[in-house]
């Protein structure tokens, strides 16, 4: 694996939950697999006064117990020696000057040859002042080429939520498009960087078998589900100014969409790849005002009991308005207006307090044409490719068989690969993947700006549907469920439901965990 180039990484927001959560042990593991640039620092920024020992302190503990992912040697002390920590007013715009002046020490001190990638870990409304202060002060500028031949880049990573609507997403891109060019931006869809998303492109793309089945010709229709058994948590205030459809069907579903759904690039450059991707977001047939109602149906948890536990409802959790309307379940019907997919169904859902936390992409083949078993028994020749995300991460595939013995009784079987079968293999954590791509400057697992303003295309008509039109009904569902039974009209023909998944790949049942 090639190693990236020398560099400081900055986090503003470096006092926050995700940094703690997130970045900081993804970068350690990286640093475990010896990932990592030879010189390499990380300069958090925040407004929490804390010195560099303090900012370390506060992962040691932490680091020293999370599990291995490799045999060496490296410990967290000498991680944690590459944090550093600059203390700023970080809406002062003015208060930058300090991070230039840093940046150029540590720069000087431990040979970073000069690149930066600035980390936006704050909350959405600080990524514009930020922006504008990193160009007030050149920290934007990339050197083609300095005295040494080396190309010093800039780059800046950004966290979802990218926008609240497609007003704000199309401002905010020109808002960071005034100080850095798109190939310096590196938009994050955590999605895009687990390991089951990326074996998307190589489960269609390097297998001949699939491809001349992959289409509306074959495929009767293709589910997409992300279930969560958990609820908001304390997410309240950002929940509220959100829900599902903003949450996880913008950005995450839809991308798994474009993964499924996208043509064979030309070649596994970002450019070929984020291309492909974008003709389909293109391509999403706009549910109409008056559709919405009948292709969108969303829902919200309340109140249950489950396993002995009383769960509260959304409505009764903290900072949520007694009376809020915000959906904490959504599931959609919608078409794809091309060649290879026109007229056929995709179905996604995605919600808070399911029975179960699970993902996963179902192809659902056509049946065959001719049904010769039928009469003694089965009517179940639609044979499934069943794609698991999360967790026990694999691929099903359920096909008939004949039961063994007199007649031809037929029974569906499934074929299973399961990563956890895999000898020594470590799943790498998405952040991982994601960070060192940025170092890499590959951007072909980030979402580029025109694509994240086609999705919001295709979303917005749900919210203003939402917002304008109070008959279109929010319908309750009990914790623990699978959200509201009018999901399931959503697929229409009699014999067909939605996949119910369990944690096992091979289960799937709907009265699973409850
Ligand atoms: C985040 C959403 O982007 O994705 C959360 O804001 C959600 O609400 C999370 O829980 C799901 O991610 P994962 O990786 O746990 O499936």
């Amino acid at each position: 694996m090639e190693k990236p180039d020398n560099c400081i990484l900055v986090i503003f927001g470096a006092s926050g939950d995700l940094t703690s959560r997130k970045l900081i042990p993804s970068l350690f593991r990286l640093y475990k697999q010896d990932l990592l640039p030879d010189k390499f620092v990380v300069l958090g920024v925040g407004r929490t006064q804390l010195t560099d020992d303090a900012f370390r302190d506060r992962f040691r503990e932490e680091l020293s117990s999370m599990k291995d992912v490799s045999k060496n040697s490296k410990n967290p002390r000498d991680f944690l020696r590459m944090l550093y920590y600059c203390s700023i007013d970080t809406k002062d715009p003015e208060a930058y000057h300090d991070v230039k002046d840093r940046l150029a020490e540590l720069d000087k001190e431990k040979e970073t040859n000069g690149n930066y990638l600035f980390y936006l870990a704050t909350s959405p409304s600080m990524y514009k002042i930020t922006a504008e202060s990193l160009g007030k002060f050149d920290l934007h500028k990339q050197d083609t080429q300095n005295q040494n031949t080396h190309k010093k880049y800039r780059r800046l990573i950004v966290e979802k939520p990218f926008g609240y609507d497609l007003d704000s997403a199309k401002k905010l891109n020109s808002e960071l498009h005034n100080v850095f060019d798109e190939e310096q931006i590196f938009r994050i869809d955590h999605y895009l960087g687990k390991e089951t998303v990326q074996n998307l492109f190589v489960t269609r793309f390097a297998n001949g078998m699939f491809e001349p089945i992959w289409n509306r010709n074959y495929i009767h229709h293709i589910e997409i589900t992300s279930c969560e058994s958990i609820g908001i948590e304390n997410r309240g205030k950002y929940y509220e100014t959100s829900g599902a459809l903003r949450d996880m069907v913008q950005n995450h579903l839809l991308q798994l969409v474009s993964l499924v759904a996208m043509e064979p690039p030309s070649s596994f450059q970002s450019y070929s790849v984020r291309n492909e991707k974008l003709k389909i977001f293109e391509s999403l047939r706009a549910i109409k005002d008056e559709e919405v109602a009948k292709y969108v149906i969303r829902g919200q948890y309340g109140a249950s009991r489950i396993r002995g536990e009383n769960i509260l409802g959304y409505r009764q959790e903290r900072d949520v308005s007694k009376d809020s309307r915000t959906e904490t379940y959504v599931a959609v019907k919608f078409f794809i207006d091309n060649w290879r997919w026109g007229g056929m169904p995709f179905y996604i859902r995605t919600g808070k307090r399911l029975p179960t936390t699970v993902a996963e992409i179902v192809i659902h083949f056509k049946a065959t044409p001719h049904k010769l078993f039928q009469k003694i028994g089965i009517d179940e020749s639609c044979n499934q490719l069943v794609i698991r995300i999360q967790p026990d991460e694999g691929i099903l595939l359920r096909f008939g068989m004949k039961v063994p013995g007199a007649g031809f009784n037929v029974q569906n079987v499934s074929m299973i690969f399961k990563y956890s079968e895999l000898a020594d293999v470590y799943l790498p954590a998405a952040y991982e993947r994601l960070l060192l791509d940025s170092m890499l400057g590959d951007s072909t697992l980030f979402s580029r700006g025109d694509s994240v303003i086609e999705c919001w295309k295709f979303v917005e008509p749900i919210l203003r549907a939402w917002e304008n039109d109070p008959s279109i009904k929010l319908y309750g569902y009990p914790a623990g469920t699978w959200g509201p039974e009018h999901a399931d009209d959503l697929i229409e023909e009699s014999d067909m439901t939605w996949r119910y998944p369990c944690k096992n790949l091979s289960d799937s049942d709907s009265y699973c965990e409850l």
